[in-house]
């Protein structure tokens, strides 16, 4: 994956996976689906978004969690609290993460995800 070095680059990088999450935001499927976000938004990539979802993204296949799916979004619009994870368990209001590191990311999914409470 190329390096995101300017607001150029996310905003290509924004414009090439929109479709794609939107797609998938609005599929029946989702509506069944506990939802894992994290921000990737100019101020969550300077704070380490992209490590972040790489944790998420590991810890969901290393438990095989297959009705679990991590999604990359947009801006949260809360840079000093960047970046941000929301667990969306189906029919239920999203819990909300701030300042999320690899290590949070592995402790929501341990912790929050598997035990099925945000
Ligand atoms: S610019 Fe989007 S969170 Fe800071």
């Amino acid at each position: 994956m190329k390096k995101v070095t300017s607001r150029e680059d996310l905003n290509a990088l924004k414009a090439q996976y929109r479709d794609s999450v939107l797609m998938r935001l609005l599929s029946y499927d989702s509506l069944n689906r506990t939802e894992v976000t994290v921000t990737m938004g100019e101020c969550g990539l300077k704070n380490g978004a992209k490590d972040t979802l790489k944790a998420l993204f590991n810890e969901v296949n290393d438990a095989k969690l297959d009705d679990v799916s991590v999604i990359a979004v947009v801006c949260g619009g809360n840079c000093a609290e960047e970046p941000i994870v929301q667990v969306i368990f189906p029919g239920k209001e999203p819990v909300t993460f701030k300042k999320v590191d690899t290590q949070k990311a592995k402790e929501i999914i341990n912790q929050h995800v598997k035990g099925g409470k945000a």
